[in-house]
């Protein structure tokens, strides 16, 4: 260890003066610039990329949408994406005639053209500005409608950050969600209607769900006049390119997907679905190294972890017949839609590390498997140090990371971008599973799965809270996940000299976070 700490000590003394302790040296606002993002970004071309989604309604377009745009960011490109329905009801209101989308009434034709062209007026103004992925989704459902937005873009997408007026290179794809399983639009429709009731679907708001169904499945009779699905017989249709989803990735086409983020979607694509199943996140128990404030290792749990471990397999054996969610009795699809048998059905994931093997030993489930890619960050040469030593000892290694946890890699070890690119096969696997998942692991490789699945940036994911004997139970939604945090005994709390600086930062994080929803929520309505 001494030999391991000299390599940093050098790095002290032939580095430069140590930085200060400075007050405030986080900037959680200005993330969109961050080197960090760029270090993601391998073999990425310059090219924006604009996603078209096509489908009729309740067909999970959205639901695919907002993942996409998830799994763009985590990939370290700045995404958005950008919902007719949402822009449409700003701009003629929240409740929509029963004729709205009736293609012979010539009114609410002008209507839904505007909202489509503000909708897509907005999505090229995001890349103007320097986004990179947009996700418009609309539905997208006439060949010449999808010919209005190729020709839209190509007359109007310049660049807006200087004032070259230059065009800007772009790819478009078009991603295709095809559904005629009438259960499974049911069930999407009941879904979007009871998550997004305070901004959507006001006209339904009266109506029990036997009549809301009724009065939607009699609206989507206009989308079945008029829709011309992506086909590969057709020449126009052939030119273009695109990923067709058949009944939530029963069947996949392909046509001229070309461009590295492109080919990245494809198998993405293959794997989501809208199935509801619960994933839970959870740290191992304490350890001995826990206790002792040290660094990554291979140590034993303590009497305390390994009773959060018999506590942790009783959670789920009595939470598991209710689902997970006993709490949340609004979630859409019934607790029912959970509810599992552990022994039978539940996948039990670890690392290949003593203490989170130990943490799981308990839990009945189908099948547990241990996977190197959920081992705790890599600490190299300071593998084993406590955080007293990291900081005092090597107070500007310990400063500059805090500065740039995201981007800053242990001597011999990763950095928090590097733990990220490992688990890229992880998170496709997560998607394609449809049964309960455990996932016990450490802070650092839960921190980057949280962040995918809440959409958090690269530079805010390493202060993440994520205490100690905490089970994090994740569900689902029509646009993302719930989750619901339920600490277990016992409580140990989480001491020692860095959980001051990474709670400190937390708090920002947290006040930022609840900055932007606010915003968001503010722009949707
Ligand atoms: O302290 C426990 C631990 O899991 C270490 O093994 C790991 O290096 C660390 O947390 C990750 O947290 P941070 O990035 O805040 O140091």
């Amino acid at each position: 260890m001494e030999a391991a700490w000299s390599y940093l000590l050098h790095l002290e003394d032939e580095g430069e003066k140590p930085l200060d302790v400075v007050e405030e040296p986080l900037d959680f606002e200005s993330s969109e610039t961050l080197d960090a993002d760029e270090q993601l970004l391998h073999l990425n071309d310059g090219a924006k990329l604009i996603i078209c989604m096509v489908g009729k309604p309740a067909r999970g377009k959205s639901f695919m949408a907002a993942k996409i745009q998830r799994y763009s960011e985590w990939l370290g490109y700045r995404a958005r994406h950008i919902e007719t329905v949402s822009v449409r009801r700003k701009l003629f209101g929240r409740v929509e005639p029963d004729d709205f989308f009736n293609p012979n009434g010539a009114e609410m034709a002008t209507q839904r053209g505007a909202a489509q062209e503000e909708a897509l007026k907005e999505s090229l103004d995001f890349l103007q500005k320097g986004g990179q992925v947009v996700i418009y989704d609309a539905s997208n459902s006439t060949r010449e409608r999808r010919r209005w937005v190729t020709k839209y873009v190509e007359e109007n997408l310049v660049d807006k950050t200087d004032n070259s007026h230059n065009i800007v290179k772009y790819r478009l794809l078009w991603v295709e969600s095809i559904c005629e399983n009438r259960d499974l639009i049911v069930q999407n429709f009941l879904e979007l209607r009871k998550t997004s009731a305070t901004t959507n679907f006001m006209e339904y708001r009266d109506l029990d769900n036997e009549q809301a169904t009724a009065k939607f499945l009699e609206k989507l009779r206009f989308y079945d006049e008029e829709y011309e699905a992506l086909d590969m017989e057709n020449e126009a249709d052939r030119q273009l390119s695109f990923i067709k989803i058949v009944e939530f990735s029963e069947n996949l086409m392909i046509n001229r997907v070309r461009g590295y983020m492109e080919s990245k979607l494809v198998s993405f694509c293959m794997n989501i679905h809208t199935e509801p199943r619960a994933i839970i996140l959870v740290r191992h128990g304490q350890s001995e190294y826990n206790l002792q404030d040290r660094i990554g290792g291979d140590p034993n749990l303590t009497e305390a972890g390994d009773q959060f471990a018999r506590n942790l397999a009783k959670f789920v054996e009595e939470r598991a017949p209710h689902g997970l969610q006993i709490e949340d009795d609004e979630m859409v699809s019934g607790s029912d839609a959970y509810s599992f048998n552990p022994g039978k059905d539940l996948f039990v994931w670890t690392s290949t590390l003593k203490r989170t093997v130990g943490t799981t030993k308990y839990c009945k489930c189908r099948a547990n498997v241990q996977w190197t890619a959920l081992g705790e960050i890599d600490a190299g040469v300071c593998e084993c140090m406590t955080y007293t030593e990291f900081k005092t000892k090597l107070t500007s290694q310990y400063m500059k990371r805090q500065q740039n946890k995201a981007s800053w890699r242990y001597p011999g070890g990763e950095s928090y971008i590097d733990v990220k690119k490992r688990l890229e096969p992880l998170i496709f696997e997560l998607e394609r599973q449809r049964k309960p998942i455990l996932i016990c692991s450490h802070r650092a490789v839960l921190r980057c799965l949280y962040s995918y699945f809440f959409g958090i940036s690269i530079k805010e994911c390493p202060f993440l809270p994520f205490p100690l004997h905490t089970a994090l139970v994740l569900t689902p939604t029509s646009s993302g996940w719930n989750e619901e945090r339920i600490p277990l005994a016992p409580n140990i709390g989480d001491t020692g000299a860095h959980e001051q600086d990474v709670q400190a930062a937390a708090a920002k994080i947290l006040k930022s976070q609840a900055k932007r929803r606010k915003l968001r929520e503010e722009t949707k309505k």
